[in-house]
């Protein structure tokens, strides 16, 4: 199809009709099937589109193509972007990448004028601008789905601003915290893989039109009309880089693959707590499967594939890191294998958050069973240290070791430390005096940890205060 309306073939039966002149026979099926992209890089059609109507209005308003010429691309490709957009639209695998499938479709649909968009332009400028465009929307898509990440962890983080559990060090019950707190550590997470997002973002939007196939071009384009029309910062400053360079891909990756992990520790987090050795929390219904075989089982599997896709997504970031490794300027074909990679991670990335958001915001908590965990295994105990510096002025090395007698004497009898009787204590330490039961609940450990940062329940609403302006100052950019 492709070799009669593009008008170019000049009788090399089977050769590719965009380059095919020089050659006398076509690719053999093995090379037409490693070479081709058109399978993943169709997803590159309305960018492609986008940038070529760009390209198109410059060579017209430059007067490199005739207006008349530019006006009939124009049209072409709106009548290309209908096709795509309703599905009609012929794609064909021998025309290797959507790049030439739009080309050669444009040819059928106005003829010989078609010929003429590609003046001043190469594929190599072309690809790494679609891309850049591609990779800019998804940015903007993916900050969206942060962002609402963030308001479940907010809103559940304010219903349970009070709730008290067991904070852990080496997996162990180290300090007691609220759950609101442990939420909140999340959305600080969350902000600052958005602004690692944003920073991509930023570095990412300049625009390669203009750089060619790598040495720039001798037409007297007006590469920054094409860059503000594609809205892009400015216009890239070296061809050779502009058209070689695939850091903003791999930014992209690593700025996921990091947000992945931050996932995948929640979600790791949840498998522990929905379990019934913790029975903290239960997941809904709705993020929650069956067993086959054992009918007691409500599995975590949303959070499962949540923590496993991270590994999905360190390994594209992986992957295009090697491809990249070895490539001499300026383009080489390796680099048609940046896409799936990228692709397939934000796809990836995509899901796993919709399935976090929808996990946090349906989370059931089990308070009493929070609680009873921080009042068990002495979490207090650092309360006890810490008063002993305070009331009784002892170096804190010395409110470490009395500390320590007196946890192995609760744990001889036991009991927690606030069941101790205070003669006991005392039987340890002669200073200590009733007030010491001020510190050793759980609730009251909490409650001291006032300041900014700390876990009191004060100082939860007030990092939620924070986060929900800057949620809402975020909206409006
Ligand atoms: N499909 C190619 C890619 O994705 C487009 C660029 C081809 N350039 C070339 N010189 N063969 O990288």
């Amino acid at each position: 199809m492709a070799e009669k309306s593009s008008g170019q073939d000049s009788g090399n039966a089977g050769s590719n009709a965009m380059w095919g002149a020089r050659f006398d026979r076509g690719p053999v099926e093995a090379m037409e099937g490693i070479n081709s992209s058109l399978h993943f890089d169709r997803r590159l059609a309305a960018q492609d589109v986008r940038a070529s109507r760009a390209h198109c209005r410059m060579l017209g308003k430059t007067g490199i193509i005739s207006s008349e010429a530019s006006s009939r691309i124009l049209e072409g490709l709106d009548l290309i972007e209908k096709e795509l957009a309703d599905g009609s639209f012929p794609f064909d695998a021998k025309l290797e990448d959507i790049h030439m499938n739009v080309e050669a479709r444009l040819a059928a649909l106005i003829g010989e004028d078609a010929g003429r968009l590609h003046t001043a332009r190469s594929r190599n400028d072309q690809v790494a601008t679609d891309f850049r465009l591609w990779v800019r929307d998804n940015i903007d898509a993916l900050d969206d789905g942060l962002k609402a990440f963030q308001g479940a962890l907010i809103a559940q983080a304010e219903t349970h601003a009070d709730t008290i559990m067991p904070g852990f060090t080496h997996m162990q019950g180290a300090q007691p915290v609220t759950f609101g707190h442990h939420l909140m550590a999340y959305y600080e997470m969350a902000r600052r893989d958005r602004s690692r997002l944003a920073d991509c973002r930023e570095r990412l939007n300049e625009c390669p039109l203009g750089a060619g196939a790598l040495a720039g071009t001798p037409f007297p384009i007006d590469r920054a009309a094409t860059a503000d029309a594609l809205e892009f910062r400015e216009p890239a400053r070296n061809s050779m880089d502009a058209v070689s360079d695939r850091d903003f891909a791999l930014e992209f990756l690593s700025a996921l693959s990091i947000a992945a992990v931050h996932l995948s520790r929640l979600a790791e987090e949840i498998v522990l707590w929905s379990g019934p050795q913790f029975a903290f929390v239960r997941l809904s219904d709705s993020f929650s499967t069956g067993s086959s075989i054992m009918p007691q089982k409500r599995n975590p599997d949303g959070a499962e594939l949540v923590r496993a896709k991270a590994g999905r997504i360190i390994g594209s970031l992986t992957g295009l890191l090697v491809v990249m490794k070895g490539l001499p300027l300026a383009y080489s074909k390796d680099m048609q294998e940046d896409k799936e990679p990228v692709f397939d991670a934000a796809g990836t990335f995509e899901s796993c958050i919709a399935v976090m958001t929808g996990m946090i915001a349906d989370l059931e908590v089990d308070k009493a069973r929070m609680a009873e965990a921080a009042n068990a295994g002495f979490l207090t105990a650092t309360d006890l240290a810490d008063w002993l510096v305070r009331s009784l002025e002892l170096p804190f090395r010395k409110a470490h070791h009395i500390t320590g007698s007196i946890v192995k004497l609760a744990e001889e009898k036991n009991c927690g430390l606030a069941e101790l009787a205070l003669a006991e204590m005392q039987k340890i330490e002669p200073g200590i005096n009733a007030d010491v039961f001020s510190v050793l609940a759980a609730d009251k450990s909490v409650a001291s940890r006032s300041g900014l940062g700390g876990t009191a329940p004060g100082a939860v609403r007030a990092a939620i205060a924070i986060a929900r302006k800057e949620l809402a100052r975020k909206e409006l950019e």
